[in-house]
């Protein structure tokens, strides 16, 4: 497995009260010694955090300085895309678990990490067409939609396609790991099953599918939110998940958005590096949306 490369270093962990005594004996001021001691050449923040091989991760193909900005962007955004899926299937867990009150705590968090999705791509929407294309040629036929984070994401949020998973068989370890995320259920499988156990009319049926296809928008689920909506202070809970998930599908929507405008900025209506036409495809899948009776709910309320 690829990622046996960047296993943490030990490093040695300390306690409240160590911390306090230290602090007493420093007169409450930093200790400006970082080595690590015993002949180690590190310090304990690059082990806990990889520093190191964080640090040693960027390799821009050109000398065009536009391009580390591209280049460290879309490692924060795969990131952040990781650290959005591992919250995602924590909030998926704790509604399959009933306890909407904690999935509620987490959902604002992963709403804070979409927040700072978004607004990463504030260095890139400075890079300019002239200096995009001093380095475009190197990306070949690398482009994020090929992102395995992403596409995880995109499938525990609900957006199944076997067609988007098809193409990582090649790489065996990638494909795994996609298609684990196709078949689990999604966040809003885990909602409905939520509102099938209180009774709003979700059939079982609904709620016990097969992951892996394509969700179905269904007449009882529109009808069991708009209920959430209209006795919102009989649901209370439920009311605020289904807020919390329509933020969440808002967010989201605002990150393919800035993209959007970002790509039509330094590429005008030039094909992607992934094969598509480029700024209408990426259009039309900023069109899409999650937690679909959600919305449509509304027009009846
Ligand atoms: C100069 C900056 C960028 C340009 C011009 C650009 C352009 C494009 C284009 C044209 C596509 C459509 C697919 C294709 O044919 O390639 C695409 C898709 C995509 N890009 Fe970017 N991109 C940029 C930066 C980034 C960054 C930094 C990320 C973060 C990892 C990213 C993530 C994605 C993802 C996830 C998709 C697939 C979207 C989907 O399937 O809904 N892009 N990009």
């Amino acid at each position: 497995m690829r990622l046996e490369r960047t296993a943490p270093r030990s490093y040695t962990p300390m306690t409240e009260e160590e911390r306090r005594h230290r602090a007493e004996s420093t007169g409450g001021e930093p200790v400006l010694d970082y080595g690590g001691g015993n002949g180690s050449d590190s310090t304990a923040y690059i082990d806990y955090h990889s520093v190191d091989v964080l640090l040693g991760l960027q390799h821009p193909r050109t000398g065009e300085p536009a391009e580390l900005s591209f280049y460290i962007t879309g490692q924060i955004q795969e990131l952040l895309f990781k650290l959005l899926f591992t919250e995602v299937n924590r909030i998926r867990d704790l509604l399959f678990a009933d306890d909407v009150d904690d999935a509620l705590r987490y959902l604002r968090r992963a709403e804070r990490v979409q927040r700072v999705l978004t607004t990463s791509w504030e260095p890139v929407s400075t890079i300019t067409p002239t200096e995009f294309a001093a380095f475009r040629d190197q990306l070949g036929s690398a482009s994020g939609i090929q992102s395995y984070m992403y596409r995880q994401l995109e499938f525990a949020l609900g957006n199944k396609s076997s067609r988007m998973a098809d193409p990582y068989k090649p790489v065996d370890w990638v494909h795994q790991q996609v298609v684990a995320a196709l078949r689990a259920p999604s966040l809003y499988d885990a909602a409905l099953t939520v509102l099938h156990r209180r009774g709003l009319g979700v059939p079982a049926h609904h709620v016990d599918r097969d992951f892996a296809e394509p969700y179905q928008p269904h007449p009882s689920v529109e009808e069991a939110w708009a209920r959430v909506y209209r006795s919102h202070r009989e649901h209370r809970d439920l009311y605020a998940l289904a807020e919390a998930l329509c933020e969440l599908n808002q967010q989201y929507a605002q990150w393919r958005y800035t993209h959007l405008l970002t790509v039509e900025r330094i590429l005008g209506h030039k094909p992607g590096t992934g094969g598509t036409s480029g700024i209408d495809w990426l259009r039309k899948v900023a069109e899409h949306r999650f937690f679909p009776e959600l919305l449509t709910a509304r027009s009846t309320i």
